[in-house]
């Protein structure tokens, strides 16, 4: 074989890799020159029919062809394999900027965000938050609020039963008797927000079930004017800084006074509207002074320490707030109201 042939065999070779595209292809081509069978094979297996001379010399170039050949091979399995991985990569990149999947994401209900707004306010102002269970007892929902078994006012809360003494609470000031009962005598800044039941008809403002957020203050020298004050900024907070509260004379059995608490309008600013009913004014909460005998019967001496209690319907501020006028759709779960409040701040 001439030494042109072997320069040819390179060239060729060279040729042929240049459209290998994939590694089967490379093999096979590699097989065809370097295998068993292959062209360089072939050619050592011709050596032997020549001269030791020209042997030596054919035998010395054949060799470095096939070293040559097999670095070509090599550098192009190589190539090859770049070329895979890059295109790989190609196919898996991922588009950041592609829009995602949205998910959708309900609201805080507009109850809980009075709560939170309400609890926000008063842990502002040093009162902490107490609750107690929805199942009580005759006992702190009625009896050590001064309203013994049989008394008129039991009427206006009248609720489910569970047994003679057990009973769905009616108001949160069970909570209150709970707290004075295990501070003993101790001074006490708490709100008590939660559930609670009463036996009457559901209507567009009555409910069977609702949710007050009760308030207690005891401890020395504490004034109808301090009320006066945790109430105030109660208002402005729900219902704007321009707002003003009156308190009329009322009755509850556990506060001696006891108020009713009005807001100035606020859609009219007093003027009277059919809103306030011409009157410039909504009443949103009743609230007193506690009554000596709950203080007593709570483990209290009123001459040492006395405070106020007042209880605001959450539902009622709630809907005079955001003008709703069935109270019913707080608690049918309808979206198209619930969306409704995911704006509100
Ligand atoms: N618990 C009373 C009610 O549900 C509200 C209230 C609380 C009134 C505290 C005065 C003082 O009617």
């Amino acid at each position: 074989m001439e030494n042109l042939e072997l320069e040819q065999v390179e060239k060729k070779v060279e040729e042929e890799l240049s459209a290998v595209e994939d590694m089967n292809a490379l093999q096979q081509t590699k097989a065809n020159y370097l295998g068993k069978k292959g062209i360089i094979a072939q050619m050592m297996s011709n050596l032997k029919d020549l001269s030791i001379e020209a042997r030596k010399e054919l035998g010395m170039k054949s060799n470095l062809l096939k070293q040559s050949l097999e670095r070509k091979f090599e550098e192009h399995r190589k190539f090859l394999e770049d070329k895979m991985i890059q295109k790989k990569l190609e196919n898996e990149r991922i588009d950041v900027t592609l829009p995602g999947v949205r998910f959708k994401c309900g609201t805080i209900h507009p109850l809980q965000k009075t709560i939170m707004d309400l609890e926000d306010l008063y842990i502002g102002m040093g009162y902490t938050v107490a609750e107690g269970p929805e199942i009580e007892t005759d006992e702190n929902c009625f009896e050590k609020l001064n309203l013994p078994k049989g008394h008129p006012a039991r009427d206006m809360q009248d609720t489910f039963y569970i047994g003679p003494e057990w009973l769905l609470r009616s108001q949160t000031s069970p909570i209150q008797v709970r707290t004075m009962l295990a501070k003993e005598g101790k001074p006490i800044k708490i709100i008590c927000p939660g559930k609670v039941y009463r036996r009457d008809a559901d209507d567009a403002t009555h409910s069977h079930q609702f949710m007050q957020c009760e308030g207690l203050v005891l401890g020395k020298d504490i004034t109808m004017a301090d009320l006066k004050g945790a109430l105030l900024e109660m208002a402005k907070m729900m219902f704007g800084e321009d707002r003003k509260i009156r308190l009329r004379p009322s009755f509850f059995p556990f506060t001696e006074p006891s108020v009713e608490v009005d807001v100035s309008c606020a859609k009219c600013g007093g003027s009277g509207c059919a809103m306030c009913k011409n009157t410039g004014w909504i009443e949103i909460l009743g609230a007193g002074m506690v009554n000596n005998n709950v203080l007593r019967m709570c483990g209290y001496d009123p001459n040492e320490i006395q405070g106020y209690a007042f209880g605001i319907g959450v539902e009622r501020v709630t809907m005079l707030k955001y003008h709703i006028d069935d109270i019913r759709n707080f608690y049918i779960n309808d979206v198209r109201f619930l969306n409704q409040f995911k704006e509100v701040k």
